[in-house]
């Protein structure tokens, strides 16, 4: 069968009360010279949707392609097959730049046919370009495929691609994949294989991602084997959503929960084949096998804004739920805490004398807290690392560390390759993750999900607060299995958590006055972040939210060390917002902290004070109080975060900044 395709540009060719330790205190630019893979503009982070099925594809892949933007927002691309044509179009620019091209074409076919691909892109170096958008075509535009992660080989695949004649018309490593597959699939042919159509297609792809170094989720259309999507996957993620006479793959199930909440995680190093009626999974080596198949518990209004401006908003309105989500069913009758997997021993946790957490960005500062917690509770060193610098540094470990890997997404390529260092060093590891089935989970010893529910939003709301619950339930496992906390200790502290999400419904519907003085600061040239104990890694968090939102300059400080350097920053009116502890928990750090207020006051600093309900004597040192519900010092992050995180919010707004996607960033970082 022989068909035509059509360029990208539509041309045919395509977590007063005594003090807490009183209450629970026991104890690539490729060129055509250069294939040097540190060089090259690779696609990285991205969003892949497929789908086969009798209705018209191109919508149901849009859709899916607006759900993963937040993985990337380069450029978009689609791929559909209909009637022996694969029409393309694709666009540098977000999702808006690929609808509005495809809102110019009409006739082609490409909004009927009922196959397609979608792909969502954010490059690491070099111009995202439209030709460098995907799909890429294969040179006889029979095959079009998408494509995240690195292909490591490519430049030795280029070069032995191009001495066959084929030209390249990208400069991706994607695009080897597509000469590949097409070569391998007319190979197979040739050969006069017995396969056809779907199988044969699925052989092909077999027979390139054995050629393939690297980290890939790859999904390919063939123009003569219309009703079909194959894809494959090897450290990247893949699920597969199975409907009634149609069937999806995405990166993530938000892309299809609108028409199916039944999925399959595929397992490492697997290939899956769609038509409407059958989803076939085989691995590398052409032998059967099989997904875990899940059922996705949250709905379509979960990843859409919900009357929201922005996802952030929602997802900052959506905590108190999450936590509740967390801790539900988290004590068993017995008392214990419950965790989701779990492949180690009681003996295997009493045998832990160190723990190191390992995470990047919001959860390094969840770990940070996470650390105050573990070593209060249960009394054994406990050492937060940035992941990224965790395994060059050469840490010692052995079968009796415990490494809790802590991410959101789960994919995280400097937490995941830290993890794997962990493992190699016979560590035991255990990941607190908010993505079912992703690699970090997988990869770990023991898991425990926080159930936060999708987080759209570049910038992490609920993922922090669900995972310093998480940290919490724990630090709590760990002491009770240690036998240094009763249960009746560790149901004291669970309860107490369970307070939360009234207390912090509270204290949202209070914010007015921090989106007014959102307002104000919008034009302030840097702002100051200061805290002491667990309140540091919350001015860590408030400058790091303000940072990526806002674009401006923000710098979180251990209250003491302003003394030591920073203070000299302190001018004229420099904002100045600070973390202050409970009164009713030690009443010495809390004093500590109102004498740092006082210092960058006398310095002309415009304190913002955070502090909780009652603390009446601080209210003569702020020139902004804001105040939060009573909480027990270790667990006051899960208060005193939240301000911040409207606070950045509100000023990116107000400066005019696209507050869930802000430039330069992924949500899923998956490269180191
Ligand atoms: C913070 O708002 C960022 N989104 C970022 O720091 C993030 O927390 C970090 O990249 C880690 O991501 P993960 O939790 O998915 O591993």
């Amino acid at each position: 069968m022989s068909g035509a395709a059509v360029t990208c540009d539509g041309s045919r060719a395509m977590a007063t009360e005594p003090p807490f330790n009183q209450l629970c205190c026991a104890k690539v630019r490729l060129s055509r010279t250069c294939h040097e893979r540190k060089s090259a503009t690779l696609p990285f982070m991205c969003g892949i949707v497929g789908y086969v099925g009798s209705r018209p594809a191109l919508q149901i892949v849009l859709d899916g392609l607006r759900r993963l933007e937040y993985r990337g927002y380069d450029s978009a691309g689609v791929a559909v097959v209909d009637d022996n044509v694969i029409l393309t179009e694709k666009r540098a620019g977000k999702l808006a730049n690929l609808e509005k091209a495809l809102g110019e074409r009409a006739g082609d076919g490409i909004a009927s046919g009922s196959t397609a691909i979608g792909h969502t892109r954010w490059a690491t170096h070099g111009g995202p370009t439209d030709r460098n958008a995907h799909p890429h075509l294969s040179a006889d535009g029979r095959v079009a495929v998408i494509h995240n992660g690195i292909i490591e080989n490519f430049g030795r695949l280029r070069a032995e691609l191009e001495a066959t004649g084929v030209e390249f018309i990208s400069d991706t490593d994607t695009e080897c994949a597509a000469h590949l597959l097409a070569a391998e699939v007319r190979a197979l042919r040739e050969a006069g294989s017995e396969l056809a159509g779907p199988q044969l297609l699925a052989e092909g792809m077999r027979r390139t991602v054995n050629r393939l170094e690297g980290a890939f989720t790859l999904l390919a259309t063939d123009v003569a084997v219309p009703g079909a999507v194959v894809a494959a996957r090897r450290n990247s993620p893949l699920v597969v959503g199975r409907g009634e006479g149609e069937n999806f793959l995405a990166s993530d199930v938000s892309a299809f929960i609108e028409h199916t909440r039944e999925a399959i995680e595929l397992g490492q190093d697997q290939i899956v084949l769609i038509t409407p009626g059958a989803i076939e999974i085989t691995d590398f080596a052409g032998a059967d096998a099989t997904g875990k198949e899940f059922h996705i518990d949250w709905d379509a209004s979960a990843a859409e804004k919900g009357g929201y401006d922005y996802f952030m908003l929602k997802e900052i309105a959506e905590q108190p739920q999450a936590i509740a989500d967390t801790l539900l069913g988290r004590l068993s009758e017995r008392g214990e805490i419950v965790l989701d997997e779990v492949r180690l021993t009681d003996q295997d946790l009493r045998d832990v004398d160190k723990v190191f957490i390992i995470a990047c960005g919001t959860a390094y500062h969840a770990g940070m807290v996470a650390k105050y917690a573990i070593e209060h509770w249960n009394r054994i060193p406990c050492e937060v690392e940035l992941a990224s610098e965790f395994r060059y540094r050469d840490p010692v470990l052995d079968r009796s560390t415990l490494v809790i890997a802590i991410s959101q997404s789960g994919e995280t390529m400097d937490t995941l390759m830290a993890l794997r260092h962990a493992k190699e060093q016979k560590a035991r590891v255990l990941a607190i993750c908010n993505t079912n089935g992703s690699t970090i989970p997988r990869e770990s010893d023991a898991v425990l999900y926080t159930h936060g529910g999708p987080e759209i939003a570049v910038a992490s709301t609920k993922a922090f607060l669900t995972q310093l619950v998480a940290c919490y339930l724990i630090g709590l496992h760990l002491a009770q299995i240690r036998g240094v906390m009763y249960a009746d200790e560790v149901a004291a502290v669970v309860d107490r958590l369970r307070r939360t999400p009234d207390d912090l419904r509270d204290l949202l519907g209070q914010m007015e006055d921090v989106r007014a003085l959102a307002r104000d600061l919008r034009t302030a040239s840097t702002v100051l972040f200061i805290g002491r104990h667990v309140g540091f890694p919350v001015a860590l968090e408030g400058a790091l939210k303000l940072k990526e939102l806002a674009y401006m300059h923000a710098e979180g400080f251990a209250a003491g060390e302003l003394k030591h350097g920073p203070i000299a920053l302190i001018d004229e009116g420099t904002p100045v917002v600070c973390v202050v502890p409970s009164p009713a928990g030690r009443g010495v750090l809390r004093d500590k902290v109102v004498s740092n207020i006082q210092e960058v006051r006398a310095r002309g600093a415009r304190t913002i004070v955070i502090a909780e309900e009652g603390d009446n004597a601080v209210a003569s040192y702020a020139d902004h109080l804001i105040s939060v519900p009573r909480t027990p010092t270790l667990l006051a992050p899960l208060m005193t975060t939240v301000p911040l995180q409207i606070l950045a919010c509100e000023i990116a707004a107000a400066r005019g900044h696209d507050v869930d996607q802000p430039r330069n960033l992924a949500k899923s970082v998956t490269v180191e």
